[in-house]
């Protein structure tokens, strides 16, 4: 009896180190950072981060792209891209890293924290006001797989939380929202928002001064705060700065950005009122993802479905 060879993959990863990528594959399936035959037929699978443009188009046999995170507005960015699957990372190894960021930035802003860093720098001995998470309501815009896992953290933690989401939704413990109809309701109950949307033409530039002027400013904490990981095209930085310095917004957290690496004339980055942090909130590990993506191709070779597909007509 013969075996079928398994499909190979391709690695089109920038900005995380490809080797990384391969290393985890090896003695297990064939991935290659380049081919020598640009129409190379035994390309089963890419593996993609914000790869360049069309690169993916000339596989013949290409059956299926898999995202190395999970957002995939870089993919779909590309008119080119072929019409196979799209399988994205849904798994509890960046879900995790993702609550935790959430939870501590919305803990550090509820406790002050950018007040104490330049009252240290000022040696200052001062303290405010104290409001408890009970007091407090935090909305999550995106109430999908991180959006859903922040909200239950958070409620453990006895915050009020709101979510928003495209479709309606039932989420023990969490006031739900959902579409354009319900956003305003959404926002002037929302002390902390954090935004957990995907990138989609829907979204883009949601996050501008009529969305920020809509949350609610006479609250405990003494203003409305702002905390971005879901993508930087999903907010107008002009917009928000606008609101800080106008105290719409008491504070910001960005983790985000139209251009990453973040420009050094920007801003945001000396800003006292923002905490920028270099899109770290969940970092895809590949000695961690690379396993689950490997028996999803084995299954779907078996004649399996792919599990976690991106509905490319929704965007995400
Ligand atoms: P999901 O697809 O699981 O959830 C997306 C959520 O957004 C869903 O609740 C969806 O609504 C909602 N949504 C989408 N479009 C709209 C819209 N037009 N109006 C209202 N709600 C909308 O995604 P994940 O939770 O897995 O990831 C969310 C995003 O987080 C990713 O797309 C990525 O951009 C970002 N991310 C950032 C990271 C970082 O390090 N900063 C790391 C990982 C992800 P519905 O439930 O109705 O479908
Ligand atoms: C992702 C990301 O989408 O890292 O997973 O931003």
């Amino acid at each position: 009896m013969t075996t079928k060879p398994r499909g190979r993959v391709l690695l089109a990863i920038s900005g995380y180190d490809p080797h990384a990528w391969q290393a985890a594959f090896e003695g297990k399936r064939d991935a290659v950072l380049e081919t020598a035959n640009p129409n190379d037929p035994t390309i089963n699978y890419a593996l993609v981060w914000r790869q360049d443009g069309s690169r993916l188009k000339s596989y013949p046999n290409l059956r299926a792209i898999f995202s190395v995170g999970a957002g995939v507005d870089h993919l779909l960015a590309d008119p080119t891209l072929p019409d196979v699957p799209i399988v994205r990372v849904v798994d509890h190894t960046l879900t995790q890293p993702m609550v935790e960021y959430i939870v501590w930035r919305v803990l550090d802003h509820l406790r002050q924290g950018l007040l104490y860093r330049q009252q240290q720098k000022d040696r200052l001995w001062y303290e405010p006001a104290q409001p408890q998470a009970g007091e407090v309501t935090v909305g999550i815009m995106g109430l999908g797989e991180l959006g859903t896992a922040a909200a239950q953290a958070l409620l453990a933690l006895n915050f009020n939380v709101n979510g928003w989401s495209r479709r309606p939704k039932d989420v023990a413990g969490v006031t739900t929202f959902h579409g354009q109809s319900e956003l305003g309701s959404f926002l002037a109950s929302t002390d902390i928002l954090v935004v957990l949307l995907p990138l989609t033409p829907d979204t883009k530039g949601i996050i501008d001064t009529q969305l920020l002027s809509g949350l609610r400013r006479d609250n405990p904490l003494g203003g409305a705060v702002l905390i971005n990981a879901g993508r930087g095209g999903l907010q107008k930085d002009a917009d928000i700065l606008q609101a800080l310095d106008a105290s719409t917004l008491k504070e910001a957290t960005l983790d985000v950005f139209e251009t990453e690496p973040l420009p050094a004339q920007s801003p945001m980055w000396s800003h006292p009122k923002v905490f920028v942090t270099p899109h770290a909130a969940a970092t895809s590990d590949p000695a961690r993802l690379v396993p689950p993506m490997i028996e999803q191709m084995d299954a779907f070779e078996r004649g399996e479905p792919l599990r976690n597909l991106v509905d490319r007509k929704a965007g995400y």
